[in-house]
């Protein structure tokens, strides 16, 4: 169960949350739990789970190990803060600033260069899903995305499903759609790197709330969850977490 935690909280607000959190997930030996979180907030987030079963992890990186770049963050430089994760590939990032396939897969090799796992965002639009393209757009964003990795840089990463539609709307995908569309994801990971297929772990994003969450891990396809919204009151992530 992973938290994207987007442009919100301080630091003082990110000590709180787990001060409050910890407790809440305690002997939930069902799921790995990771916090991703902005920038400034990792020093605080890292210090705050030691000694706990959590890990953190940031949502973005740049492919460079160092140099000028401003305004860059490096994935060596997230490791050396005590990351395990980052995000890379997330819709607002491909919506917003950019983002591509290409630079995806440049991002994630960096990033498992420097030590780290990937949480790698797919997903279609919602003019896409109605034109009934969401296969192809799996396609190509894995195509381009995932495909150029090596076996060894695939095992270390967990693919997000995230329909773009259902992304801080309300409207999720009902497990059957988002099960259809990890089916795809995992055909895709078998048809380019054979067994290491049935281990990839793919999670469902996209409004995932407390109220929702069983139905959707009650389908074998789905392995966990990328959570926005629901994810910043450690009430309702906890509640996730021990679903
Ligand atoms: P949401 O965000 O849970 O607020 O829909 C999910 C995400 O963008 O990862």
């Amino acid at each position: 169960m992973a938290a994207n935690w987007k442009m919100f909280k301080t630091p003082t607000e990110t000590t709180a949350f787990f001060t409050a959190f910890l407790p809440m997930i305690e002997g939930a030996a069902k799921a790995d739990v990771a916090i991703c979180a902005p920038f400034i907030n990792l020093p605080a987030a890292i210090a705050a789970a030691s000694g706990s079963a959590v890990t953190v992890g940031g949502q973005n990186l740049y492919w460079a190990k160092d140099g000028a770049f401003t305004g860059e963050i490096s994935g060596p430089m997230l490791k050396a803060i005590g990351c395990e994760w980052v995000i890379v590939g997330h819709s607002e990032r491909r919506q917003f600033f950019g983002e591509t396939d290409e630079t995806v897969l440049r991002r994630t090799k960096a990033a498992i260069e420097a030590g780290l796992k990937v949480i790698l965002c797919v997903g279609e639009m919602l003019a896409e899903r109605e034109a009934g393209q969401t296969e192809a757009v799996l396609h190509k964003q894995f195509g381009a995305g995932v495909a150029g990795l090596t076996p060894e840089e695939f095992s270390q990463i967990v693919i997000a499903y995230e329909p773009v539609w259902a992304i801080g709307t309300g409207r999720t995908a009902t497990p059957e759609m988002a099960a259809a569309a990890h089916k795809v994801i995992r055909g895709l990971a078998a048809h380019a790197f054979g067994d290491a297929a049935n281990t990839l772990r793919i999670l469902y994003g996209g409004s995932v709330k407390p109220d929702n969450v069983a139905s959707l891990m009650a389908e074998e396809e789905i392995d966990g969850a990328l959570v926005g919204g629901a994810s910043l009151d450690p009430a309702s992530f906890s509640k996730i977490v021990n679903f």
